[in-house]
């Protein structure tokens, strides 16, 4: 039943529940002001009210289908390794020049339609004073594994001291990016959970699920925690500059939609609630959660993120209501010819037809061995084929 809510792309706005549309059906941008937004953030002064991303997100007309690629900044560009060299990953986080720089380069050399902010989903739980590291070709390791309801009691609350170069890094980007929107992001409870449970990233995540099933007041007790800092940091992150947000949930495809409902759901649904007044566009995504779509949707999220293994098209009918979708080309048909390439990109924008709003990406990040050659390629192709 949601025929009835789609939009036109090219003049009419859409009609379904996407914040922030007034009620008579612009958005709130502009001097009509997302209230409790600064006067000067990128939003309220009009930089990116009208950008792309935003307008797409926001279920608007466009001027092309607007592009960006999870991990777009790293180690597909040879400027992000020269760089990186003699640093280490989360030091890098803390540094807000690197950061600033690390952001743009992807904007600079492929022309896409927003910037990711780099950091790292542990970058939160590093500033409370959790001993984590980022081990190359590994991920977040955790010195001391959460296993117990004591180890609860070392999430404290995030303060603003604790991430300041970080947010410094945040609105000198909102500055310098113009009329670029910069996307602010955090982990989602469940994802960095599972980091600080398992200690490292598992596959099939049993420390974490039998902690979920065995103790439910510890669970509970833990994610309420990750929730807090997360949706504390996302706030900041929103305060100093970001136009958007995205909630990374990767790893919540491990789920059964009974387990992600009862257990997970509600402590996503705070991070996006500490969010919700800016009325940013609010982008929710997981891996191999086709499953999962219309509950990760009632999360508070206004955008669907959507993983490569299910066509926009099939994916727009799980939800509650129709949203804006973000996705979805396979990131391993960046290896193909190019030929393979453009066709495979072409689909994806065939299965977009008709949605409220698409913003292109891949199904997942971009794995570091892509040659960036190809990234720019896509970005053109998109960007020619949808111009309007
Ligand atoms: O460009 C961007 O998308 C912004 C940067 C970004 C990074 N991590 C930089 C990074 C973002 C959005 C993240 C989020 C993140 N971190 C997620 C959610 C997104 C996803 O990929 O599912 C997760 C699960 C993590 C945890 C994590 N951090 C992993 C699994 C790894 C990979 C380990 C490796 O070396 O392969 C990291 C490290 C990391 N985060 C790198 C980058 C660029 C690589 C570190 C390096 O360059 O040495």
């Amino acid at each position: 039943m949601f025929d009835s809510h789609v939009a036109v792309w090219d003049d009419q706005p859409v009609t379904s529940d996407i914040s922030p549309l007034t009620t008579d059906g612009h958005s709130s941008s502009g001097e009509h002001g997302r209230p409790a937004l600064p006067a000067s953030h990128p939003l309220s002064d009009g930089r990116t009210s009208d950008s792309a991303l935003i307008l797409a997100a926001e279920g608007r007309p466009v001027p092309h289908t607007p592009v960006w690629f999870m991990r777009q900044a790293g180690r597909s560009l040879p400027e992000y390794r020269a760089l990186r060299e003699g640093h280490t990953m989360l030091e890098t986080c803390f540094n807000p020049d690197l950061t600033v720089e690390i952001t743009l380069q992807p904007v600079r050399r492929h022309g896409v339609d927003a910037a990711i902010f780099f950091s790292d989903i542990v970058v939160p739980i590093k500033a409370i004073g959790i001993d984590v590291e980022i081990a190359p070709g590994v991920g977040p390791v955790i010195a001391e594994p959460f296993r117990t309801s004591k180890d609860v009691d070392r999430l404290r609350n995030l303060e603003p001291d604790d991430v300041a170069p970080v947010i410094a890094a945040v609105a000198a980007l909102a500055s310098e990016l113009g009329s670029t929107p910069l996307i602010g992001f955090v982990g989602a409870p469940f994802t960095v959970a599972s980091y600080l449970v398992e200690g490292r990233p598992s596959r099939d995540h049993v420390h974490t699920k039998a902690l979920m099933l065995s103790d439910p007041t510890t669970w509970n007790r833990l994610l309420d925690r990750i929730a807090s800092i997360c949706g504390d940091f996302l706030s900041m992150q929103v305060q100093a500059g970001a136009s958007a947000v995205q909630l990374f949930d990767s790893w919540a495809g491990a789920l059964s939609a009974r387990d992600y409902e009862r257990s997970v759901l509600p402590h996503s649904r705070k991070v996006f609630d500490a969010v919700a007044q800016y009325e940013t566009p609010r982008i929710h995504f997981g891996v191999g959660t086709s499953e999962l779509l219309a509950l990760m949707q009632s999360a508070g999220a206004n955008v669907m993120g959507v993983d490569f293994r299910l066509p926009l098209s099939t994916a727009i009918k799980r939800l509650n209501h129709p949203t804006p979708l973000q996705g979805n080309l396979d990131p391993a048909a960046l290896f193909a010819d190019w030929h393979a390439v453009s066709e495979s990109v072409l689909r994806v924008l065939g299965d977009a037809q008709g949605l409220p709003g698409h913003i292109f990406n891949l199904g997942h990040g971009v794995p570091p061995d892509t040659d960036p050659d190809v990234l720019t390629r896509v970005v053109d192709l998109v960007h020619r084929e949808t111009a309007r």
